[in-house]
């Protein structure tokens, strides 16, 4: 059989071929347009290919080409600040050459081939290589150096390698044996990149956000899934992921819920600033981009692609944050595919293979030794969108089996303008035990208990809330008056935290563990006190605790915060005095 066939059958973005040779996973050209697609499936001398652009007018008997490659991305400098489509296709330079709507069968190279790059060697002539190592730096832009590796696969003894100017595809070393090395690498999407050993999950990934670094945490190289439903805080959240958890390189995978919603972040994304830097996220920052008019196939391949991408990074011994927002997208474009291949639908639809393809992408994260003998680490953060909120749908329980770490965005903490709209009661980390030594050691022998002690009180809270509900809080003896309150200053303090607020967005973890021991430290004040007789009122309404709640938006707070927790403890003493 030869590299061609024909278009035997098209069902939406499924084509069947005939007379053309193929193995599983080729990446052919459909019809005279040349479409690119992916073998999925193979029958006797019929492939079935998913076509990764809109096939609407293509017809029976046009060719297809194999090409023989595997689903690739390119990788080295010139990806960060870019912003791509499912197939790595660049949009902004589509864009500017034929405007939105991208012509199909166009080919793009992923980034600018020609542009030069300064090459500074960190090994010499003579040195073994191994494939992984790196081999070079490249100041891709102002603020991340762009490590060169070799290829993993590939090594030898350096017969040459320079300093200089280079575009990504000139050589920049050469091996004894001939093998020349250049920036620009292949790595198919489909098989995770090679590295020496994984870790276990010791160091979190800190994010600013109290609710989540408190008392959900999630590790360096961990997953977690943040399911809600729409209008909840699943991008808000992922953008202050980006903006602020302590990665240096941000893979972002936008599938839009609404058709608009990708445009919006395509427009907003550029304009973001990094707060460690003062410069533009993107400098750090891959997008994937998925719009509503891009066919579904795409959108199956965009989290190939991203987490790849990731990887890369990953093994120059970064630490990545990869977003996906919202996988249940990327979910349905396997179930519309499986439709069309006629499988046996498995759980509402899905194929059966669902919860397999989303552990197979959630085990991509990780935090490793690299090939290069350096650390670097993957943390997965994937959004679901389960329909009208419940989920014991397929997607959120395939995500909630493998992910470690469950923040739950609840629909009536968001009408209660309650952000960001995690459920306290319901969210989980099974990440504590291995990350309790990082906290002890690196913010204060306590700050587990401390994270026991105010996620106590919210559940006693909830208890209590079923007794209130019946008789009224007045019903209730003081000391759980008082928990209640305590209780109150936790969510309204501590939990929320207003994504867009200046100041607030951002809570420094050592700060964090200040503002918790301030909630304990007003409740141990007010026992006391009441404990001789003053009551609830005056010690919740000294000034000197509204100073303290409003002080968190102001700047310098951590300077300020031990005095303010002075003052007010000094003010419920006083008190009593007044009695
Ligand atoms: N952390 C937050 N701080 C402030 N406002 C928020 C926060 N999270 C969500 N919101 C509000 O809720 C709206 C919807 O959030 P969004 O992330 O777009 O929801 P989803 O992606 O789940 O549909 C936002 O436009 C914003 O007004
Ligand atoms: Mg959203």
């Amino acid at each position: 059989m030869s590299k061609e066939g024909q278009i035997y059958r098209i069902s939406g973005p499924v084509v069947t071929a005939k007379g053309m040779s193929a193995a599983m996973y080729d990446v052919v050209r459909v019809g005279h347009e040349g479409l690119m697609g992916e073998v999925i499936e193979l029958h006797g001398d019929q492939a079935v290919i998913q076509v990764y652009e809109d096939t609407s007018g293509i017809r029976p008997g046009e060719p297809v080409l194999n090409t023989g490659e595997t689903l690739s991305v390119a990788l080295g400098p010139g990806l960060l600040t870019q912003i791509y489509d499912g197939i790595q296709r660049p949009l902004q330079t589509l864009e500017e050459q034929m405007g939105f709507f991208i012509t199909r069968g166009v080919d793009a190279d992923a980034f600018d081939m020609e542009k030069i790059w300064t090459f500074e060697p960190v090994v010499a002539v003579g040195d073994a290589v191994e494939g992984g190592q790196v081999i070079g730096h490249v100041q891709e832009t102002e603020t991340i150096v762009h490590k060169i590796m070799m290829p993993p696969g590939t090594s030898g003894t350096l017969k040459s390698i320079e300093s200089g100017d280079f575009n990504v595809t000139q050589t920049i070393a050469t091996l004894e044996d001939g093998t020349e090395v250049q920036m620009l690498q292949k790595w198919p999407v489909r098989s995770p990149r090679p590295y020496k050993t994984k870790y276990a999950p010791d160091t979190p990934l800190v994010t600013g956000m109290r609710i989540l670094d408190f008392l959900f945490p999630l590790a360096k190289g961990g997953a977690a899934g943040i399911p809600g439903p729409f209008g909840s805080g699943k991008t808000v959240t992922q953008q202050s992921l980006a903006k602020y958890s302590d990665a240096q390189i941000v893979v972002y995978i936008g599938c839009g819920e609404r058709g608009n919603e990708m445009t919006e972040v395509l427009d907003e994304f550029p304009h973001l600033i990094d707060p460690n830097t003062g410069k533009p996220l993107m400098n750090r920052t891959v997008m994937i981009a998925n719009t509503s008019n891009m066919p579904v196939a795409a959108r199956e391949a965009s989290v190939y692609t991203g987490i790849t991408i990731a990887e890369y990074f990953r093994d120059m011994g970064y630490d990545v944050a990869l977003m996906a927002d919202s996988t249940s997208r990327w979910a349905e474009a396997m179930r519309e595919i499986s439709s069309r291949l006629e499988e046996m639908p498995g759980e509402e639809g899905y194929p059966a293979y669902l919860s397999s393809r989303i552990a197979e992408f959630y085990e991509r994260a990780g935090r490793v030794n690299t090939l290069s003998g350096e650390d670097g680490s993957v943390t997965a953060i994937g959004a679901v969108s389960p329909p009208g909120g419940d989920i014991s749908e397929p997607v959120s329980q395939g995500t909630l089996r493998i992910v470690k770490v469950f923040w739950g965005l609840d629909a009536g903490l968001a009408r209660q303008r309650h952000f960001p709209a995690i459920n306290w009661l319901t969210s989980y980390s099974l990440y504590p035990p291995s990350l309790d030594q990082w906290y002890r050691d690196n913010i204060n022998q306590d700050f587990p208990e401390i994270r026991t002690a105010i996620s106590g009180l919210l559940q006693i809270e909830a208890e209590l809330q079923e007794i209130v509900q019946l008789v009224g809080s007045d019903a209730l003896p003081t000391d759980q008056q008082l928990t209640l309150e305590v209780a109150r200053m936790i969510r309204e303090y501590f939990l929320q935290q207003n994504g867009f607020d200046p100041v607030d967005a951002y809570c420094d973890i050592n700060l964090q563990y200040k503002m918790a021991k301030a909630v304990l430290s007003f409740q141990d004040a007010a026992k006391t006190a009441m404990a001789s007789g003053a009551a609830l009122n005056d010690v919740v309404n000294v000034p000197a605790r509204s100073a303290l709640l409003r002080g968190r938006f102001e700047q310098g707070y951590a300077d300020r915060i031990d005095g303010m927790v002075k003052a007010m403890v000094a003010e419920i003493e006083a008190t009593l005095e007044e009695n």
